[in-house]
């Protein structure tokens, strides 16, 4: 495993102690289904929803912070991967999910839905229109707070290709304290997991902008990968 990725076990994340496997890892050799597909066939079959402040379905916008998250997906070598399926989920302004386990003692809010869609283009880029997201609690361990975050899922022209990671914020002092954002082993790659402020992309009395590039492996990324690693990102 990549020396920045985090362990299957990180006894301080404690979900992990369960289940993080207990026994050395088979590798499946990878055939032509696992390489080759789904490509943009599968992405777009998804529907565009990038403007999460107004898909709740009540017709109004979403309380809160309103923000541009933009940037781009690159594979190992900086080429862009276009047709990547990015989906994004998020808590509220106020720390709250609309999903049925989330108890937290916080409002919901019926202008947000908190889940978002987007296809890269030909650069590699996606966008979103969002709030920013409120801290909330989990019952890790006492008082456990998670940082403002924003988890995403990205498909790109392989079913190897998928990453499913999330994007913090810039100066949150509940990041030190987070045991899943400390189980990624190294400074450099916890840097990469937090968004930059990006004034060019701020609109002027409009909403706040950050910018977040993500990188597929390029060895999962393509099916040539020996011979030409990035000829199936560049599609
Ligand atoms: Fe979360």
């Amino acid at each position: 495993m990549n020396k920045d990725f985090p362990p299957y076990l990180h006894e301080a994340y404690r979900a992990t102690v369960l289940r993080a496997p207990r026994r050395p890892l088979i590798q499946v050799p990878k055939t032509l289904s696992e390489v080759t597909g789904p490509g943009p066939t599968v992405s777009a079959a998804a529907s565009p929803d990038t403007d999460l402040t107004r898909n709740g379905g009540a017709g109004g916008e979403a309380v809160g912070e309103r923000i541009i998250v933009t940037g781009r997906v690159i594979d190992d070598d900086g080429n862009p991967v276009p047709d990547t399926l990015l989906e994004i989920w998020q808590a509220n302004a106020a720390g709250r999910y609309r999903h049925r386990r989330d108890q937290h003692h916080a409002p919901l809010d019926p202008n947000f839905l908190g889940f978002g869609t987007c296809l890269t283009d030909e650069n590699g880029l996606y966008r979103f229109t969002t709030v920013r997201p409120g801290a909330y609690p989990w019952e890790n361990h006492p008082n456990a707070w998670r940082p403002a975050h924003i988890h995403f899922s990205l498909l790109g022209p392989a079913w190897t290709s998928r990453l499913v990671t999330q994007m913090y914020f810039p100066g949150d002092p509940l990041q030190e304290l987070d045991p899943i954002f400390n189980s990624v082993p190294t400074d450099a790659a916890r840097e990469r997991l937090i968004a930059r402020y990006a004034h060019d992309v701020t609109q002027p009395a409009w909403a706040l902008g950050f910018r977040f590039d993500i990188v597929l492996r390029g060895s999962e990324a393509t099916p040539f990968e020996s011979a030409e690693p990035s000829r199936a990102a560049k599609r």
